[in-house]
């Protein structure tokens, strides 16, 4: 096994075609291609009234190795028509990958792809590629000019680490703005590159930002987010009303963390609010199993989506014994919370038009040791949110100021150690008797001046299966809760199970492989193991239609 562009590769399966796709955990409504491996969305966009995705996929095996840009589209993000792919090793300054990027639609109404190619000597270098023909509503084709490579690594980049490009954007001086992720020596880093006409690139002197300690920086992504209200902007927008966010995935620690803050654009500075700064780059889109994501603006709703990859945390082998690997996130809106210390993500509202069968429950005492049954419902394909209310808010343990790492916490505090405010929440992907389950909980603590609220998405019990990766996730929920009340919902899909608390203030995404909780013997609970009762205001669970997918 060797490693490449942070990926595992197994030499021995990377072209080993499957003989018949296994379809026991394969999910119904995230996006995913009929086989194959898959990591990295590219490049989503809208462009005209269709909405694509690209991503990088492997179309010979199930593990990462020959990458190609597979494209799909779509009218609502949720069913998907795939094309052929639209880049692939074809030219010198590509040979050896197309690896990730993003598109910029530029004035007129042109749309662009800036990617990485690897080069005849292995040499990570920017690409442009181009529609072949703007007015092909699907935009099939794509061309890459001759004037490539656009940008190589020269004066001392490490050319093995010096890829992913992001959407450009605009200053009001007329430069065009790109990002690279890099890194020297153990400092991560976006480089900033400008140019006029989008051929000719230069690099700034210093990079946009960068941090001590933090290693590779994949799959950058900057933006502007209005200081108030839910809508996005277009990535150039820069004025007394926004603030910016910089994301980058973290090739050490393999999660995608970021900051919100401040962009000064005559310094080409990015400078992190005190409250997000990058001592440890606490904030994460999600705190599961989720990385190299990537925004745009979606200018048909006005909003600013959120695409992730979703690995498997199955073994290897079983990967290539299912003939399929890797899944994308439901699409989520992101916006600046009213704090403006952090995003808020929800899935986007399209989701619902999957929605069948639905179920409510209204006002469920939950005491000590409650546990409901959600019912009936296809607890394997479901969506679900409910509201609790907290009465004895003040009975909650106090919380330890040294435990700084909630995962850990989780760990520790599982689904079945008692608390004084929980644990509570659902038990998804359950099986009859419990033998299996996937928990989605809070815990809430007496902190010096505030409660803390802890989120838990814990695998520990969700497979039956002694060899799957079983981590317990966990992040930390910054919510008032003075009103004593608090949401949960969970997108839950056969093999994943996609939670947003307190309305999308903290995200975790799971992937299980149980073997008895599956099809129509997968159940859904709701449970109480803290010592003070709780109540759920409302709950709702729906189940999910399967809709076009690829
Ligand atoms: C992130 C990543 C990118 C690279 C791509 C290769 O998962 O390693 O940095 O461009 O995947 O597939």
């Amino acid at each position: 096994m060797c490693v490449e562009a942070s990926h595992k590769v197994f030499p021995e399966w990377q072209s080993l075609q499957a003989s018949k796709v296994k379809s026991l955990h394969r999910t119904a409504f995230h996006f995913q291609p009929p086989k194959n491996w898959i990591n990295d969305p590219n490049a989503p966009m809208y462009y005209n009234g269709i909405y694509h995705l690209f991503y990088q996929y492997n179309p010979y095996g199930s593990t990462w190795g020959n990458i190609v840009w597979a494209h799909s589209i779509s009218t609502d993000m949720i069913n998907w028509i795939p094309l052929d792919p639209a880049i692939y090793p074809s030219k010198p300054f590509d040979v050896n990958g197309t690896w990730s990027g993003s598109a910029t639609i530029l004035p007129g109404n042109k749309p662009v792809i800036l990617y990485t190619g690897r080069d005849g000597q292995k040499r990570q270098v920017q690409n442009i590629a181009v529609p072949k023909n703007t007015s092909d509503p699907f935009l099939r084709e794509w061309v890459k000019p001759d004037y490539n490579p656009l940008i190589v690594p020269n004066n001392g980049i490490n050319a093995s680490e010096f890829r992913d490009p992001t959407t450009a954007w605009l200053g009001q001086d007329g430069h065009w703005r790109v990002l690279v992720g890099s890194r020297r020596k153990n400092r991560g880093m976006a480089l900033l590159y400008r140019s006029i006409d989008f051929k000719y690139w230069w690099k700034v002197q210093h990079p946009l930002h960068s941090a001590a300690g933090t290693g590779m920086w994949e799959c950058p992504d900057f933006y502007p987010v209005a200081l108030e209200g839910e809508f996005g902007l277009e990535t150039s927008v820069n004025d007394n009303g926004v603030k910016h966010v910089l994301k980058v995935s973290l090739d050490k620690a393999r999660y995608d963390y970021y900051e919100v803050g401040r962009y000064f654009a005559e310094q080409d500075q990015y400078v992190p609010d005190i409250t997000s700064a990058d001592n440890g780059m606490r904030l994460r889109y999600d705190y599961g199993n989720f990385y190299a994501s990537k925004t745009f603006f979606d200018s048909g709703k006005n909003r600013r989506i959120l695409w992730g990859w979703v690995n498997e945390s199955d073994t290897e082998d079983n990967d290539v014994f299912k003939g399929w690997a890797g899944i994308q996130t439901i699409p989520r809106k992101v916006w600046l919370d009213k704090s403006g210390k952090q995003l808020l993500q929800w899935p986007i509202k399209e989701i619902k038009t999957l929605r069948g069968l639905d179920v409510h429950l209204r006002r469920v005492h939950l005491a000590k040791g409650g546990l409901v049954e959600v019912r009936p419902i296809t607890a394997a394909q479901a969506d679900v949110e409910l509201t609790f209310h907290i009465p004895n808010l003040h009975k909650a343990e106090a919380f330890d100021p040294t435990w700084v790492d909630p995962q850990q916490l989780c760990g520790q505090m599982g689904a079945t150690v008692q608390g004084g405010i929980g644990p509570f929440g659902l038990l998804t992907l359950a099986s009859k008797n419990l033998e299996e389950y996937t928990s989605v909980f809070f815990r809430v603590f007496k902190g010096k001046n505030k409660n803390v609220v802890l989120m838990c998405s814990d695998q520990s019990r969700s497979s039956l299966r002694p060899e799957v990766l079983k981590p317990s996730f966990g992040g930390f929920v910054d919510v008032d809760l003075s009103e004593g009340v608090i949401s949960l919902r969970s997108l839950i899909d056969h093999s994943a199970v996609e939670s947003f608390g307190a309305r999308g203030k903290t995200c975790i995404t799971s992937r299980v492989y149980p073997i008895l909780a599956t099809g129509k013997d997968a159940h859904l609970f709701a449970f109480n193991n803290g010592t003070e009762a709780v109540k759920i205001l409302k709950l709702s669970a729906w189940n999910m239609d399967k809709p076009q997918m690829n």
